[in-house]
């Protein structure tokens, strides 16, 4: 076209696309040089970017893959490759923990700071569904912070219960013991039940009948003193717990403590060596050993 043919719009100057609907006509304004600019410059990038990352999909018959580009960048490589460094970095000190009793783990920072760092992660990933995040438990699974232990707070204790879980019947070497169920399999009266219900409440501080108490103390004596132990404070051999401080499994209501000894609870723990190696198991003692107050890890472990 020349430039005699041109249409330019006498309002602005600006020439026309020679397109008229109704008597108005569309201006040709020319893009602003900046915009055309980057535009260019984000092309050429793309196609950089085609050539030297992965980029173009195909499927290669059997899945589905992408060109490599010319540095053949793969992300689940570069993650596989830093897995594997850390393993090998990690070696030596897991073959180390495997190999050392606990008290020369106790004993050895380094090893110290690795179990535990290691038995924290292990513990998010298997633990934490029953004892919470922060090992902090919730009714019927106990808190590992606490240093109140059911079944013995020594690390070689943490570590047996962890090894063989706790009525966990597969396992024979599993913690084990039964709290009868002595209201449904009818061994004591209802009337009974409440009685040491009081007694229990008398025990554990809590507001109570004096006078029931005093009843249930006998009744105590004769069916709970076995596990219980006589003066209430329990047996960690049979996972009974101390029922004189202020720390309840199941709560410490009347309803609940009575349900308790009604049903009984018998609660399950898996055992846990036929789905972690020794080596994270020794890990997770270590960690759960610390969270009750057994030792400290150095600041940097903590972390
Ligand atoms: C399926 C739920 C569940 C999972 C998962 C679980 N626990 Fe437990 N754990 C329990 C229950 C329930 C008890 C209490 C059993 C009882 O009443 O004696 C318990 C008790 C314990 C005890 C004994 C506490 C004491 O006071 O003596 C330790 C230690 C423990 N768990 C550690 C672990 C570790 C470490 C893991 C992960 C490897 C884990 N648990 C995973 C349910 C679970
Ligand atoms: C054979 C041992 C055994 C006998 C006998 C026994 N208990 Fe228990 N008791 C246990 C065990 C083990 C638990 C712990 C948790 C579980 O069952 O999961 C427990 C838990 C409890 C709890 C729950 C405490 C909490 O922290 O919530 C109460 C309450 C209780 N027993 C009361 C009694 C009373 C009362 C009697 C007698 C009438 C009795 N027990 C007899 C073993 C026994």
């Amino acid at each position: 076209m020349s430039s005699e043919h041109k249409d330019v719009d006498q309002h602005s100057g600006t020439e026309t696309t020679g397109h008229e609907w109704d008597g108005i006509k569309e201006l040709n304004t020319p893009l602003p040089k900046w915009w055309l600019y980057t535009f260019y410059v984000t092309v050429v990038w793309a196609l950089g970017y085609f050539i030297v990352f992965p980029a173009i999909p195909y499927f290669d018959g059997s899945k589905w893959d992408a060109t490599g580009g010319v540095i053949n960048y793969d992300q689940r490589a570069v993650v596989a490759e830093a897995v594997e460094e850390n393993e090998a970095r990690l070696k030596p000190y897991t073959e180390a923990i495997v190999k050392a009793s606990f008290q020369e783990i106790l004993a050895d920072q380094e090893l110290m700071d690795v179990a535990y760092a290691g038995g924290s992660i292990a513990f998010k990933e298997n633990c934490a569904g029953c004892h919470g995040t922060g090992a902090q438990g919730f009714v019927a699974f106990p808190n590992l912070n606490d240093d109140d232990w059911l079944w013995g707070g020594t690390i070689e204790d943490i570590h047996q219960t962890i090894t063989h879980g706790i009525r966990w019947e597969q396992d024979y070497d599993t913690r084990y013991s039964q709290m009868p169920s002595f209201g449904s399999d009818e061994i004591l009266e209802k009337e009974d039940i409440k009685d040491v219900t009081q007694y229990v409440m008398q025990l554990g501080g809590l507001d109570h009948s004096a006078e029931a108490a005093a009843r249930g103390a006998t009744v105590f004596e004769e069916q709970c003193s076995v596990c219980h132990a006589a003066d209430g404070k329990g047996d960690k051999t049979q996972g009974a717990p101390n029922l004189t401080d202020a720390i309840w499994l199941f709560g410490s209501d009347r309803e609940t403590i009575y349900e308790t000894i009604y049903y009984a609870r018998n609660s399950v723990m898996p055992a846990w060596k036929e789905r972690l190696d020794e080596a994270t198991i020794k890990k997770l003692a270590v960690y759960v050993y610390s969270l009750g107050g057994g030792v400290e890890p150095s600041d940097a472990a903590a972390r």
